[in-house]
């Protein structure tokens, strides 16, 4: 009997997205004969039961295109919104799945989908999940796809900033997404020669930055680029986050979690305009015209790169081959040239933020960037 596999898209879209799908698509029906079904906006349209069945057609001509053309949602399974509460409906998505008939169900997104969907394997449901984010963040995996397009997209920006920039004698402080890890602002910061760069791992010390930046001026190099990613943090501000995370690691109760959360929200909304409070620091500390230029969705959007369509179709072929040998509950994760099946037990619940001793903090060092410490 021919696989029945069930597809989704979830968390924030990413290019290679369509990619990835292809890849699982082709490989399915064109080597295994498998026949594959599509949920839209990713596990609502499980709950909702909207699906399309996805012929050959379906997976041409949109390699090149950006997004999902399933669509995608940050709902989660076991805290949906229905009408206007919130409520767990695992049970109706493992019921959606079964009428459906599904042999298996792939789940591509990041770090969140992944625990969700580990949350539905635990329920007894055939499992397999791709890595993708722009973020990079996803544990397991050497790299995600989204993340190569989106630093391609930020380096540009850099790029063109350092003219005007360089025209106006001014510094322009440049907002990359991540708000956990800095794989971004480091790879587009060193890629673009950024002067500075600031990324979540490495809480940063305002003074030290304008000491960098007035180096250069004396050294008549009277404009800077600070990358910043959006979840850099001063010191005091990481300080004071860490203490109420430290606190909510603690509580015992639900009650007690729930108010610690509400309490970690309002702290960080507080830091919401870090990378505007930096440029008027900065301007202050060095009397130099300080811009910001926030590069936001823009580095989500738009046809994925080479090298990410090359990670999609590869990682997409090799989920379609570990369900046809029916190997569940992992990830297919990139490691090397090579593809692997990480189990999702080990990728769930972790980050993978930027050691601090990468060789992208070495280099970027060498060439002289500070990194706010
Ligand atoms: O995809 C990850 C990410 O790009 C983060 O860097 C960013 O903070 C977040 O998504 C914002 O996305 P949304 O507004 O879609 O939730």
């Amino acid at each position: 009997m021919a696989k029945l596999v069930g597809l989704l898209t979830a968390g924030g879209d990413s290019p290679g997205l369509n990619a990835a799908i292809r890849g699982i698509g082709k490989a399915a029906l064109g080597s295994y004969g498998m026949k594959v079904i599509g949920f839209r906006d990713g596990f609502r349209g499980l709950m909702e039961n909207r699906s399309v069945q996805m012929k050959s057609v379906s997976f041409s001509g949109i390699l090149t295109r950006g997004g999902t053309i399933l669509g995608t949602s940050r709902e989660k399974p076991h805290r949906m919104p229905v009408g206007n509460k919130v409520m767990d409906m695992t049970q109706v998505l493992i019921e959606n799945y079964q009428k459906s008939r599904l042999d298996a169900l792939i789940c591509l997104g990041g770090g969140g989908t992944q625990k969700n969907a580990y949350r539905l394997m635990e329920k007894g449901l055939n499992i397999v999940t791709l890595p993708k984010t722009i973020d990079n963040d996803v544990y397991g995996t050497d790299v995600t796809f989204g993340f190569d397009t989106a630093c391609g997209i930020a380096t540009e920006a850099i790029d063109r900033l350092h003219s005007t920039a360089h025209s106006h004698h001014r510094i322009i402080v440049v907002e990359t997404m991540g708000h956990k890890t800095g794989w971004l602002a480091l790879g587009a910061g060193i890629a673009g020669g950024a002067d500075v760069i600031l990324i979540p791992e490495i809480p940063y010390d305002v003074e030290k930055i304008a000491e960098a930046i007035l180096r250069r001026r004396h050294e008549g190099k009277n404009f800077s680029i600070v990358a910043v990613a959006e979840g850099a943090k001063s010191r005091e501000n990481a300080a004071a986050l860490q203490k109420v995370i430290q606190k909510k690691k603690k509580a015992n109760t639900q009650k007690e979690k729930l108010k610690l959360k509400a309490e970690l929200q309002q702290v960080e909304s507080r830091y919401s305009d870090n990378t505007f409070q930096l440029s008027r620091q900065l301007e202050k500390l060095t009397d130099l015209t300080s811009r910001v230029s926030i590069l936001g969705y823009v580095q989500r959007g738009g046809t994925p790169s080479v090298a990410d369509r090359l990670l999609a179709t590869r990682l997409g072929t090799a989920c379609a081959d570990l369900i046809n040998r029916g190997k569940y509950g992992v990830m297919v994760a990139s490691k090397g040239d090579k593809t692997e099946p990480v189990p999702l037990k080990k990728v769930v619940g972790k980050r993978k933020t930027v050691p601090l001793d990468h060789p992208w903090i070495e280099c970027a060092r060498k060439v002289e960037t500070n990194l706010g410490d």
